[in-house]
């Protein structure tokens, strides 16, 4: 500040003195040169936008909540080691690399972009591989959940948002779940994630951080306008997979399962459009900074479609002839999950707006068009 104001009054100073000479006296002028500062001052106040750090904002869906919150007057702080997100992603507010083990990393970008709250969206999220290798997913998922909120707590953020997982709730009893649906994750993944929302209930009562914690079923989609998307080259998820082998990228598809208690034998599955979820999230966001208790929420359409039904509207949407391959059921896969978010509708007044099949499979078969197609 001291730097800006000596800079301003040789500034100023040399105008004056070129310009009006010895008009003013040496006091006049100085406090003509005060007066222009604390103007300036609080016209760059007003300016000033609230920071909201983001953790794997440089991915899927991290950021496309960058792009909402950036749409709501927030600048948005992507904290991200690109182990999995890509620069290019990047691009509604600065990008701090680094990852969230590293407590030093994490103080300079608090440092530096000192936050109104902080949404927490990295992490490793491949089912497969947790189970493979689960050690990985407790380092990453669990002890850098707990760097992150130990530097919550140095830092007096007061508020944080945690992505959590419909894998929380394991094999439900019934196909529809709510928020008290009993919680028994089956895989590691669902287990680093359970052992977060503990830590952030008993961080809640002990250091006050308030969180809204948003337990998200199947993300799909693309960005509408086209500006972000999912990475292909990483894809493990239903609705990527089959844009592939339409794409003729994969040679076909597997399906786990055609003898399960559904209409036509394949599992079902909610699917959420990626900018439903994004919005959500700044609901989160203002509902917590306007002082509200912590909460547990759903995210889902309320719908399931089937694998059956998603490889057909694919179809319908490409015109491409998927070549399907029928298998056994994996251990554990469950025959419906799908969500009841009626509390987030509730609570927030939060309700999808864009997550019809339809509008999901298209944005992301032309995202694939419009960046992977060679
Ligand atoms: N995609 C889904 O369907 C889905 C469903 C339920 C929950 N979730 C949760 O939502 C969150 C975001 O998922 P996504 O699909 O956008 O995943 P993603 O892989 O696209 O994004 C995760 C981001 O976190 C970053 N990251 C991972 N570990 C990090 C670390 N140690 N330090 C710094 N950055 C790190 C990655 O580089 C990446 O940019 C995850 O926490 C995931 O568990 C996703």
């Amino acid at each position: 500040m001291l730097e800006y104001l000596c800079n301003y009054e040789v500034f100023v100073n040399t105008f004056l003195t070129y310009f009006l000479g010895d008009f003013l006296s040496g006091l006049g002028r100085l406090l003509f040169v005060l007066f222009l500062f604390f103007v300036q001052d609080a016209a760059h106040a007003e300016n000033k936008k609230p920071y909201v750090l983001v953790t794997g904002g440089a991915g899927y869906i991290g950021s496309q909540t960058c792009k909402a919150l950036a749409a709501k007057g927030y600048i948005p702080v992507t904290f991200d080691s690109l182990q999995s997100g890509t620069e290019d992603a990047v691009k509604w507010g600065p990008l701090v690399i680094g990852d969230l083990m590293d407590p030093e990393a994490l103080d300079r970008a608090f440092h530096a972009y000192p936050p109104v709250g902080v949404i927490h969206f990295a992490a490793l999220t491949s089912v497969g591989t947790s189970v493979m290798d689960p050690s990985k997913f407790y380092w990453n998922n669990v002890v850098g959940s707990l760097t992150l909120l130990e530097a919550v707590r140095k830092h007096r953020i007061p508020v944080f948002i945690f992505s959590s997982t419909a894998a929380a709730y394991g094999i439900p009893l019934e196909g529809m779940v709510n928020e008290f649906s009993p919680l028994q994750p089956i895989n590691p993944y669902g287990n680093t994630k359970l052992m977060v929302e503990k830590m952030l209930s008993d961080f809640e009562r002990a250091y006050g951080i308030r969180y809204v914690c948003f337990r998200y079923f199947n993300a799909a989609g693309a960005d509408m306008e086209g500006e972000l998307g999912p990475n292909f080259q990483s894809a493990t998820h239903l609705i990527p997979m089959i844009i592939q082998v339409a794409a003729k990228k994969r040679p076909y598809l597997e399906i786990y399962g055609t003898d399960f208690d559904t209409p036509d034998g394949t599992g079902v599955r909610d699917y959420i459009h990626v900018a439903d979820l994004a919005r959500a999230h700044v609901l989160g966001l203002e509902y917590l900074l306007d002082g509200n208790p912590s909460v547990v929420l759903n995210l889902g359409s309320g719908h399931g479609y089937s694998v059956k039904e998603v490889v057909a509207a694919v179809q319908k949407v490409t015109s491409r002839t998927i070549p399907l391959v029928y298998t056994a059921r994996r251990t554990g896969d469950p025959a419906a999950v799908v969500a009841d978010s009626s509390r987030a509708k509730e609570i927030l007044g939060w309700e999808p707006c864009c997550s019809d099949l339809e509008s999901m499979i298209r944005s992301c078969w032309q995202w694939h068009q419009a960046k992977y197609r060679e």
